[in-house]
């Protein structure tokens, strides 16, 4: 009778958690909802904030920064260039050459290296230092088959992937880091003269003749291949947008307008913040822990490096308060970071009958041995929830650009829009890309003209190559 008893009760016991668990869902389902009007007026807030950015210098949280690149390439760009990218927990070098118009790339090759953490938090002489080592190492590497022209100067497009304050399209301050980069000393500091002296010190005799952000590069390689990319975005470890602005809709701006007429502007929209957003309790809290309080509040909502961490503070609430993982919480559970964005697309998009994939995925990174089939689904809907809010904001920002460059009078109306997209949450996460896909195409309606998401894998590197090159210290007979 006893044991009986015991069980009955242990069982009206699970279910009582069961029931806590589901409420927690249900809560986080309607705090984090993004229904159609909320996009909308995301959306419109965007636009607004993307005017009051350009109106005037610190007019917006939306910095709307000046990149200096006025004019996109044509294909004509030859030669051999490097590139070098650094934003995120790899930096890559590469180079390539350039054929012009009928060979287009001709040669390239490239080499991705991981970023020591310590480098990450530490001095910018050593963060710098570790680059150009590096880019020093892999220009050793260069074969025959990439020509220089007798005594040239090599010369690098520096893809730097953080908010800076351009003076030309080769200089610029660091206005702050994001994605988990602090570098104190670095803060303020002109980057492509930080790079410049570590080159030297390396004895690298190479000419850095573009600064640019990854959107922007993702824009320029987009546009190398189709001449209606107007718009780039990138959705991985940050998120940000970059387009194409009628000089004479930059106020703030009182330089030489380019002969173009165009300036391509890097939007830093990571840092966009709204009374619209849903934000939960878990993205409070994130905020509150990460290296930047109060900054990049619509990245933390959206991008790679943050989606795991939001589905590791809801599943500790589960556990806390709904034993979801047992009567003890994994302690694992406890550790910031421990999900990142690739293990939550694996669990999400998991179809065995099982969800084996999801109890693999709990056991290795959270050391859960045993997870009940209830357990799993919950911990997919998670998932579910948290990246498809993710890609619905998204979508709101991609919609307000568009309906900012439709808006415009000046601008060809009715001209198909192509927006190049590069990162890895919209290269591998299915649900992310369709839900994105479908939101927008939602949230724009009737409204806007016909636009097409492409995706532009590894558009930066290959874009910095190519300003470098529309940006040459010689002229197309290699003279100076
Ligand atoms: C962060 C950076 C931004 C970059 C984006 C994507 O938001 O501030 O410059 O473009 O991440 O890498």
């Amino acid at each position: 009778g006893v044991i009986w008893y015991q069980k009955v009760n242990r069982k009206r016991e699970g279910n009582g958690k069961l029931a806590r668990a589901e409420e927690i869902l249900v809560e986080l389902q309607r705090t984090c909802a993004s229904p159609l009007e909320r996009l909308r007026q995301l959306a419109d807030a965007m636009v607004v904030e993307m005017h009051a950015g350009l109106a005037l210098e610190g007019g917006s949280r939306l910095k709307m920064l000046l990149s200096y690149v006025d004019s996109l390439p044509t294909g004509d760009e030859e030669g051999l260039f490097y590139g070098l990218d650094l934003g995120g927990t790899n930096f890559r070098v590469l180079r390539v050459q350039l054929g012009g118009k009928e060979k287009r790339i001709v040669d390239r090759e490239a080499k991705e290296i991981s970023i020591p953490p310590h480098i990450m938090v530490g001095s910018s002489g050593e963060l710098f230092g570790f680059i150009a080592s590096e880019l020093a190492k892999f220009v050793a590497t260069e074969g025959d088959k990439f020509q220089v022209f007798d005594g040239r100067q090599r010369e690098l497009g520096f893809t730097f992937s953080f908010p800076v304050r351009q003076s030309s399209i080769a200089s610029g301050t660091l206005i702050k880091w994001t994605k988990g980069f602090s570098i104190e000393d670095a803060v303020g500091a002109d980057v492509v003269a930080e790079l410049t002296a570590a080159m030297d010190k390396q004895g690298l005799d190479m000419r850095v003749a573009a600064l640019i952000n990854d959107t922007v590069g993702t824009l320029a390689g987009g546009r190398y291949y189709d001449e209606d990319v107007t718009v780039a975005v990138i959705l991985g470890t940050g998120t940000n947008a970059a387009y194409v602005e009628r000089a004479s809709n930059i106020p703030k701006w009182h330089g030489l307008l380019p002969k173009s007429g165009e300036m391509v502007i890097n939007m830093e929209w990571g840092n966009f913040k709204s009374s619209h957003l849903p934000i939960t309790e878990f993205d409070r809290a994130l905020d509150e822990d990460s290296l930047n309080p109060g900054e990049q509040i619509y990245e933390k909502l959206i991008s790679g490096m943050y989606l795991g961490d939001i589905v590791r503070r809801v599943l500790l609430k589960m556990a806390e308060e709904a034993e979801l993982f047992g009567d003890t919480v994994p302690s694992k559970l406890r550790a910031p970071f421990i999900l990142r964005s690739h293990d939550i697309s694996s669990m999400h998009h998991d179809i065995s009958p099982d969800l084996e994939v999801v109890a693999a995925k709990l056991k290795e990174n959270i050391g859960v041995i045993d997870s009940s089939f209830e357990t799993r689904k919950m911990v997919v809907q998670v998932c579910d929830i948290i990246t498809r809010r993710a890609a619905q904001l998204a979508a709101a920002g991609i919609a307000g650009v568009l309906k900012k460059l439709g808006k415009d009078p000046s601008s060809k109306s009715n001209h198909k829009r192509v927006v190049a997209i590069d990162g890895a949450l919209f290269e591998h996460n299915t649900v992310f890309r369709n839900c994105l896909e479908r939101s927008l195409t939602q949230v724009l309606g009737e409204e806007v003209c016909p636009f097409t998401l492409k995706r532009a894998n590894d558009g930066s590197g290959i874009g910095a190559a190519l300003i470098a090159a529309s940006h040459s210290q010689y002229n197309s007979l290699g003279e100076l």
